[in-house]
């Protein structure tokens, strides 16, 4: 029902040269890949161009990692939704967890960019996700709540959110395919009370998504799909990871 989803979340690595590399690379098995899941790449925002033009032909979609909180105006720093849409990207990262607890974004601020973003015509992924001490404390659910309030009267039909636990982003640690699940599960029907599209809403997991866990996270009922950081960063290793993912074996 869900068809699922791979985005490779490069954040601040690789410049413009080696991501023209990596998709000559990675567009290649793409193409078989692409039967399984839709795939995209978010490279820095200064990689956008020469990457659209080297994967054009090839089934690999372009995401932003951000976008501003409109669509032009005083915003010293950000990347016009509009112009991100007009130069082939379709997929924007909102609320990565970096942006939230490095750079201090809110959910007042993402909310904005959200909506910013889906008026441009972009698809927002919204991430959320718990830290450690919340999870320890059960305040987990409590966490995400606050998080979803960011999609408050907005049109969800177009959304797909991205569940990523704080202390599994970068560490090594991935949630358990079933820790995972009883979240994916829990969004899906919180959001069933906001939409009815809440059935077709793709939810991907990340924090630690690697070759060896994919099949076990993407074997969970609710998880539809992987966002990837660390993983991804190899085309080889990302491919190989989204076959695992998939169960494909070609
Ligand atoms: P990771 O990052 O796969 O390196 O944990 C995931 C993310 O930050 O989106």
């Amino acid at each position: 029902m869900r068809f699922p989803l791979f985005i490779a979340n490069w954040k601040m690595h690789k410049d413009p040269l080696e991501a023209v590399r990596y998709a000559a690379t990675f567009g290649r098995d793409a193409v078989s890949l692409s039967g399984f899941a839709d795939l995209a790449v978010a490279p820095q925002s200064l990689a956008l161009v020469p990457l659209k033009e080297a994967l054009e032909g090839f089934p690999v979609a372009l995401a932003a990692q951000n976008c501003g909180p409109a669509e032009s105006g005083a915003f010293t720093g950000e990347n016009s939704p509009k112009t991100l849409k007009d130069l082939g990207v379709r997929y924007v990262l909102l609320g990565h967890s970096e942006r939230r607890w490095v750079f201090g974004e809110t959910d007042e601020g993402i909310a904005l960019r959200l909506k910013a973003a889906l008026s441009a015509g972009l698809t927002p992924v919204l991430c959320i996700g718990e830290k450690l001490q919340e999870r320890k404390e059960n305040r987990t659910f409590e966490a995400l709540e606050k998080q979803l309030k960011a999609l408050d009267g907005l049109d969800l039909s177009r959304l797909v959110l991205a569940y990523e636990p704080v202390w599994a982003i970068g560490t090594g640690e991935t949630a358990s395919p079933a820790q995972a699940q009883e979240v994916h599960f829990w969004l899906r029907t919180e959001l069933g009370r906001r939409f009815a599209g809440a059935g077709s809403l793709r939810i991907l997991y990340g924090g630690s998504a690697k070759v060896e866990n994919a099949a076990s996270l993407m074997a969970q009922p609710d998880v539809d799909g992987l966002l990837v950081g660390g993983a991804s960063l190899d085309p080889n290793g990302f491919a190989e990871l989204v076959r695992h993912g998939v169960g494909s074996t070609t």
